[in-house]
């Protein structure tokens, strides 16, 4: 095939074969039984025994994926494609191909793209934005944490800020303490790279305040309450609500929202040395309550805390913290759907409604009082885990809400950040979760 020239990829809606075709064309799609079922490639001979380009099916309205263009990329091989037939909104299509395409090629011979022209009528630069914000994301949780570590991941985010122009606050190590992090400090101290808090603000001072924050854990043994293998074996993407944090942070700037952006993203990882926090330890966080440690692996609500109390401090119109937090959220919504906590429903609905047009799922779930309960300490004013193995994720959040006080409205997304297998727009792998969701609400609140 050659390089330069692209070839046609026609989308074809159930029973409606394009009039467009030849009759030989209509011969063969007919011979092969393709009717424009969903998800179906089917090739399309030309002159001399090559190749004239593709069908895809799109199946019927009532039951497609919103990405399912993106598993036409998954599929195609390497080459350039030019869209036409009956993909729907060109925006949505052309990203759904883009995000489709993706490939983690740090660790391997990396293949020829699969590229698509320009589609007609699309807005070209969201499509960018987008995608580059989903990629971002997927490449740095897919990177294990022998790659992104504590100071590896804090390069990252530097490169990011020398891209958007911006400076990069970051406070590691002792200074944690200075500073009043103690959480932070208490979880990564005992690793062989520092515990930090990185920091930036974009935008200007009398816009809006929104503030992100994102739990980049870049690796979780579980500390001294260790994890079983089977449960360690994927927590490399422990930062995966970092990793999205920052995607989102990349889609925001590029469009030039109306808002003072705020991201925090406190870094550590949660391993096993001498210094390591106990079972039964005690600390005191940013805000000055005290905290019970039941639990080694309930970290991340630890470094979260101290970071949400610095994002409340100047009471902003919105923080919205994206975080791996809990196993519980994976049963009880699967990997697909992350649980939603926000302390408005309106906000909420809003959210999930922004996220359900592109494939970004969001699923509201209760910030329900009495189970505070589960996390009562007799001796300090919290738990970090629960007595129980009950409502896991809702007990989680509510530990994150004593940490919220005076911001307008807080959201809580707790995210899986993983594919375990490959759906349209969705490789396997490190996965983006949240990003055009809390995306597209902004676009449309803050334009
Ligand atoms: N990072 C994990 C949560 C997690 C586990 C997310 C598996 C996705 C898949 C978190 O730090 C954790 O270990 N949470 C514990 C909390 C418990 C000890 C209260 C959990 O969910 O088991
Ligand atoms: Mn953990
Ligand atoms: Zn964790």
């Amino acid at each position: 095939m050659a390089k330069s020239k692209s070839l046609p990829l026609i989308a074809v809606e159930q029973d409606t074969l394009p009039t467009t075709l030849a009759p030989a064309e209509l011969q063969w799609v007919k011979a092969n039984g393709f009717t424009g079922q969903r998800g179906r490639l089917l090739a399309l001979p030309a002159e001399g025994g090559t190749l004239g380009g593709y069908l895809f099916g799109l199946g019927r309205a009532d039951d497609r994926p919103a990405l399912l263009l993106g598993q036409a990329a998954a599929t195609l091989e390497p080459g350039k494609y030019r869209l036409s037939g009956n993909h729907g909104d060109p925006t949505l299509a052309a990203l759904a191909f883009r995000l489709g395409a993706y490939r983690f090629d740090r660790y391997r011979k990396p293949r020829d793209p699969v590229l698509l022209e320009p589609v007609e009528g699309a807005d070209a630069a969201e499509v960018d934005r987008l995608a580059d914000a989903a990629y971002l994301a997927r490449d740095l949780i897919n990177t294990p944490a022998n790659d992104l570590g504590p100071e590896a991941f804090e390069k990252e985010i530097r490169a990011f800020g020398k891209r958007h122009k911006l400076e990069v606050k970051v406070t590691a190590g002792d200074e944690l303490l200075k500073q009043n992090f103690p959480m932070i400090h208490a979880v990564g101290r005992a690793a062989a790279e520092a515990p930090r808090l990185v920091e930036f603000t974009w935008g200007k001072a009398k816009d809006p305040k929104v503030t992100l924050v994102g739990k980049g854990v870049t690796f979780d043994t579980g500390g001294l309450d260790i994890k079983p293998s089977a449960g360690m074996l994927l927590m490399k993407k422990d930062m995966g609500g970092a990793a999205n944090v920052l995607g989102l942070a990349h889609a925001i700037i590029d469009a030039g929202l109306r808002v003072r952006l705020r991201v925090l993203i406190p870094i550590v990882e949660n391993a096993i040395s001498g210094p390591a926090f106990r079972p039964g330890d005690i600390l005191r966080a940013r805000n000055g309550s005290t905290v019970e440690i039941g639990n080694t692996d309930a970290e991340g609500r630890l470094i979260l805390g101290d970071a949400l109390a610095l994002a409340d401090e100047e009471s902003p119109e919105l923080i919205v913290d994206m975080a791996t937090l809990t196993g519980a959220a994976r049963s009880a919504l699967g990997p697909d759907l992350p649980p939603l906590y926000a302390t408005d429903d309106a906000l909420a609905r809003d959210l999930m409604a922004a996220g359900a047009v592109s494939d970004d799922p969001l699923w509201q779930m209760p910030l329900w009082a009495p189970y505070d309960a589960m996390i009562a300490s007799k001796i300090a004013d919290v738990n970090n885990a629960g007595a129980s193995a009950f409502a896991g994720s809702i007990t989680a959040a509510l530990f994150l809400k004593r940490f919220v006080k005076q911001a307008r409205a807080w959201v809580h997304l707790d995210i899986y950040g993983w594919a375990p297998e490959a759906k349209p727009g969705r490789p396997f792998g490190g996965t983006d979760q949240g990003i055009r969701a809390v995306y597209g609400y902004l676009k449309q609140r803050y334009r």
